[in-house]
């Protein structure tokens, strides 16, 4: 199955936390995609400041919106819509997005759509594959949340499980300070991990909990605890691979059971955990064991970007939806089409 894609080039906006995107699509062809990031300002905080990050986008949303024109050699006049994440996010955040999104929609004379942007981290993989429609279950992994989906089809969703506290990218992020990595919280225990040869020689306890949901938020005690042990402070990327591996296994083992029970073909993981590298590496060997396909979005489109806040929003366009200059944004909202 094909969808009918949103004619003419899409201008396509996310600034729901801590990333200033922007990116030009043509049907799914993603000519450009600009990210502007403000994690390393952030860090110094040791977390998203909401204040800074509102006014940092308000600093870098039209250099970023100015130079994915550029990048995708198209003219302000030749935008024929635009699509900007307007919800669920950070207030301030969000709305320097769709405060720009409007402002260029009214002045052009184009429609604009505000895009879930769990909807645009679930149909990143249309990247990968722009004809794949579902059905599919989709694990959805980044720093906000840890959501296992029953996708059957565009704006059919039904959730199956998802975390009880802390999302899988939080954890990742946590237990990074905890062990004292410096940088991105999720590729500092990845690289640090990918250090350690042989055997475990740390492990850590995995929570026991439903069998579609997750539970994190015990892994930063048990962490602190290992942290103190000397056998993990001399070798820091054994305790690395025992907090990779305390958060990818339950991730792996309770999608792949839902994606058995239900008997999807296909199994689709999302979000910016799912450029974890040993995540990607037992998703795709428990898969193709079970006979199953696996999409994962190429690493660039796995953290907060523009492009699949497009992909999702052509789709929506195409289908004649638009939104009004009332359109608002907002913190919480569940998605759309949600059973
Ligand atoms: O989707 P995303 O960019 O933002 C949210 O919507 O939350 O996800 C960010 C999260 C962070 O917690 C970060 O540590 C994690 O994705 N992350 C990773 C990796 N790259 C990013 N976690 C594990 N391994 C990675 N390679
Ligand atoms: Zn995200």
């Amino acid at each position: 199955m094909s969808f009918d894609w949103f004619s003419g080039k899409l201008l396509a906006i996310e600034s729901s936390c801590d990333e200033t995107s922007a990116a030009v699509l043509d049907g799914p062809n993603i000519l450009s995609n600009v990210i502007a990031s403000q994690a390393d300002v952030h860090q110094q905080w040791g977390g998203v400041v909401p204040e800074a990050a509102a006014r940092m986008h308000v600093e870098a949303i039209l250099p970023v919106v100015i130079s994915a024109l550029e990048q995708s050699g198209t003219a302000l006049t030749e935008v024929g819509g635009i699509a900007v994440t307007n919800r669920p996010g950070l207030i301030g955040s969000l709305s320097v997005g769709v405060a720009a999104a409007k402002a260029l929609a009214y002045s052009l004379d184009i429609p604009w759509l505000g895009v879930h942007h769990l909807e645009g981290h679930l149909w990143s993989v249309l990247a990968v594959d722009p004809t794949f429609a579902g059905p599919s279950v989709s694990l959805i992994v980044s720093g906000g949340h840890t959501e296992l989906i029953h996708v059957e089809g565009f704006g059919k969703y039904r959730v199956l499980g998802q975390t009880r506290d802390d999302a899988a990218g939080e954890a990742f992020d946590k237990c990074a300070r905890l062990l004292g990595l410096s940088g991105p919280g999720g590729v500092a225990i990845q690289n640090a991990a990918s250090k350690a040869a042989g055997d475990a020689k740390l492990r850590l306890p995995i929570a026991k909990v439903g069998p579609t949901e997750f539970s994190f938020s015990g892994l930063k005690t048990a962490t602190a605890h290992m942290a103190a042990l000397p056998e993990a402070a001399n070798n820091p990327e054994y305790a690395a691979r025992a907090v990779q591996e305390a958060i990818v296994e339950p991730l792996v083992s309770k999608t792949m059971a839902a994606s058995l029970d239900l008997g999807v073909e296909t199994v689709c993981v999302v979000g910016g955990v799912s450029a974890n590298l040993r995540l990607r590496e037992e998703m795709e060997i428990r898969t193709r064991r079970c006979g199953m396909r696996l999409i994962v979005p190429p690493i660039a489109l796995c953290t907060d970007n523009a492009a699949m806040i497009g992909l999702a929003g052509s789709i929506r366009l195409g289908r004649g939806e638009s939104a009004s200059n009332e359109d608002d944004v907002r913190s919480n909202a569940v998605l759309p089409g949600l059973e």
